[in-house]
């Protein structure tokens, strides 16, 4: 993957024009309740301001409709969070394609919400073209929203005079390109959650890859039920056994494996305070679930971590949010943690998981993106960084 970069750019004197990603989470009162997307925008904001440029931020926030702006759909917090951080105001500018603000080097401006411009959906050409006039260089830092071919995420990437790529979005490809396309092997994926119909294409482009896949959650019992296991109650797409077969067929072809879990605890009821029994995963009861690993299939994840130089993880392995069924993604979490391997992780439950067990400092890279990195994952081309490409030699 080829295109330009900011940190490469002289761009003193110019008026540069920064997607980011700022759709943080508020609350009803429109506080914001986690400014990671935020703090993760400023290295970007601050290399165009060091290097003398004028600059305007834009990002989408939620999914308003377009040209039917509500109090909810302002950028106003975000725009009095980004004035704090960077210790300097931060004008909100509304309506702003049509052009008429004024913006010095030195000054950051942030402009309204883009997905309430109308044409910016449909990724209209012709929003991106007065758009376009707007700035002497166009910067995508907003890989959480690279998957999204809209007007201020593709359109203008290929109108704008000059597009380039910002530091969070450099970083996030560089990772993603380390962890899946030049990987120091072992390569381990472990991939969890509760459905393998949402992540049967990030499970089927991995099998090509990785050494091992690990499988967590509802994604494991509808492996298990392929293996031949019986999952009672459990969370299952007993459609989907096909499909489960298929990948562990693929993978063994080539020598790799899924390891299934051997020992699971399982519980009567879905709830916190259900009683947690630990078990053979060859003996689970028509009337209970499997909500978590048990201690010796953990052990077995522990030392295929050990021995890995590349993990990546998505998805929890069990129903972690109740602490009775949280000990195997928390071990899991650790032992990640521990490994000197490179370990990328993404998707909202996971960073979730991360947060609980505080091993947040000690993976190699978490990234910001939910959806995008699930494309990633995918296999799939993300039509931001496609645009950003095309435009690397003019
Ligand atoms: C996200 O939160 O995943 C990104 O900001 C993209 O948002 P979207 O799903 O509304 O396009």
């Amino acid at each position: 993957m080829l295109f330009k970069k900011l940190s490469d750019l002289d761009v003193a004197g110019k008026r540069v024009f920064i997607r980011a990603d700022l759709n943080v989470p508020l609350d009803d009162v429109g506080t914001i309740s986690d400014d990671t997307r935020i703090r993760a925008s400023l290295g970007c904001i601050r290399m165009a301001l060091d290097k003398g440029a004028a600059v305007m931020v834009t990002s989408h926030l939620g999914r308003p409709i377009e040209g039917e702006p509500k109090p909810e759909d302002s950028l106003a917090p975000i725009a009095a969070r980004l004035a704090e951080l960077l210790n300097k105001p931060v004008r909100l500018i509304h309506d702003w394609t049509a052009g008429l603000f004024r913006i010095q080097p030195g000054e950051v401006v942030l402009l309204e919400n883009c997905r309430l411009n109308r044409g910016e959906k449909a990724n209209d050409g012709e929003l991106a073209v007065r758009i376009a006039t707007l700035c002497d260089v166009y910067v995508n830092d907003a890989f959480a929203t690279a998957h999204r071919a809209e007007t201020t995420t593709h359109a203008l990437a290929l109108t704008a005079q000059l597009a380039c790529a910002g530091p969070l979005m450099a970083a996030e490809l560089e990772a993603l390109g380390k962890a899946l396309e030049a990987p120091a092997k072992p390569l381990i994926a472990i991939v969890g959650g509760s459905k393998v119909s949402t992540k049967l294409t990030i499970l089927d482009n991995l099998a090509d890859k990785v050494d091992q896949l690990i499988v967590g959650g509802g994604i494991a019992n509808t492996f298990l039920l392929a293996a031949g296991y019986k999952v009672g109650k459990s969370l299952v797409e007993a459609d989907l056994v096909p499909e489960a077969r298929r990948i562990m067929a693929k993978m063994a072809a080539r020598g790799a494996s899924v390891p299934l879990p051997t020992d699971v605890v399982v519980a009567r009821e879905f709830s916190a305070s259900a009683e947690a029994i630990t078990k053979p995963a060859t003996e689970v009861a028509d009337d209970e679930m499997i909500l978590d690993i048990g201690p010796d299939s953990s052990a077995a994840l522990i030392g295929l971590i050990a021995g890995a130089n590349t993990i990546v993880w998505n998805g929890p392995l069990g129903v972690f949010e109740f602490d009775a069924f949280a000990h195997g993604t928390a071990s899991m979490a650790r032992a990640i943690a521990e490994s000197p391997a490179l370990s990328l992780a993404g998707g909202g439950d996971t960073i979730a998981a991360i947060g609980k067990f505080g091993v947040a400092d000690r993976i190699s890279y978490i990234s910001t993106a939910g959806g995008a990195f699930l494309e990633f994952l995918e296999g799939r081309t993300l039509p931001a960084v496609d645009a950003l490409c095309q435009r690397v030699h003019h």
